[in-house]
């Protein structure tokens, strides 16, 4: 048994958004004999494995979230709308639903949080910004968001650094690229994050010993690539996935990329040009 921060002998994970795509794939690879997960989502959670405790909680409700982040030693915060939406709803849901989130840790005493923030915070960097000789773009660029799914990511991670700076909790934020099963576009092999490198940057920040505030591209480490993984390798993260084995197929099905087309060429792609506030078809 590990000790905990709260005093208790295992370890305790809360997962939010624990019912989504990524909840899915990551649970049975986060999921150790020391450790205990919490899942929480606003929708039921079906799947949950012998050992599991599942809470349903609404990132918007205050109360509920508080309860949540009890005797918690870390939290993932994957909970929230993932795609383009209106103003108001990724208000609500992503920025004060993950104020909830950061205020109960801190109350609760929690001291580390993982942020699931997206290439979208940053949606309007392009191949041309790369520096240099560099292995990507760089970690921590000022935000530059692409709708307002994009600017309500930008806005967890200022609230992340508040709640750093003023509390204490390390907070490591995730540029998440593209993280599903496989990679589904052409888009997607150089963006993709395996389901496997995802778990293995979470891992890599819970036993980081001193996370501070950072915020890092999470991302495989694919051949077509143009992030850089310098941040996520600080913490210890070792990709060990490359999306090239899918290039053959999504070429054949897709078409050579045309890097010079925004899907290719922009950090957020196609969201760049999206409408605001529509979802994306
Ligand atoms: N999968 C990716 O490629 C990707 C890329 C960039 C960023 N992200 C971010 O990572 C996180 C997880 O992504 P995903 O692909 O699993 O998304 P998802 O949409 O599949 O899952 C999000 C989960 O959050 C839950 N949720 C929605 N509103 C909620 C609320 N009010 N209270 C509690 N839970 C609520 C949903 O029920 C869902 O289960 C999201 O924050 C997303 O923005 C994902």
């Amino acid at each position: 048994m590990v000790g905990s921060a709260h005093g208790g002998e295992s370890n305790r994970l809360l997962i939010t958004g624990a019912a989504g795509n990524m909840g899915r794939l990551l649970r049975p690879l986060l999921r150790h004999d020391d450790r205990i997960l919490r899942l929480g989502d606003i929708v039921e959670i079906d799947d949950a494995q012998p050992g599991d405790e599942v809470v349903n909680v609404d990132v918007r409700d205050p109360e509920a979230v508080a309860k949540a982040c009890q005797d918690v030693d870390a939290v993932l915060h994957l909970g929230g709308l993932s795609t383009e939406a209106s103003f108001d709803d990724v208000l609500q849901v992503n920025v004060v639903g993950t104020h909830n989130v950061l205020r109960a840790v801190v109350d609760a005493g929690v001291p580390k949080v993982i942020l699931a923030s997206s290439n979208h915070a940053a949606g309007f960097y392009r191949r041309g910004d790369v520096p240099e000789g560099s292995d990507g773009l760089p970690d921590e660029l000022p935000a530059r968001p692409d709708t307002f799914y994009g600017w309500s990511k930008a806005s967890i991670e200022a609230l992340g650094a508040l709640y750093h700076h003023r509390f204490g909790v390390d907070i490591t934020v995730l540029r998440i690229g593209t993280c599903f099963a496989e990679p589904a576009d052409t888009r997607a092999l150089a963006t993709w994050l395996a389901p496997s490198d995802a778990a293995r940057l979470v891992e890599a920040c819970l036993a980081f010993p001193d996370n501070g505030f950072r915020v890092v591209w999470a991302v495989s480490d694919n051949t077509r690539r143009w992030w850089t993984l310098a941040g996520a390798r600080a913490l210890g993260y070792e990709s060990s996935d490359d999306a090239e084995r899918f290039a053959a197929d999504r070429i054949a099905r897709f078409g050579e990329p045309e890097l010079t087309d925004p899907v290719h060429d922009m950090v957020g792609g196609a969201f760049v040009s999206t409408p605001l506030g529509e979802l994306m078809s």
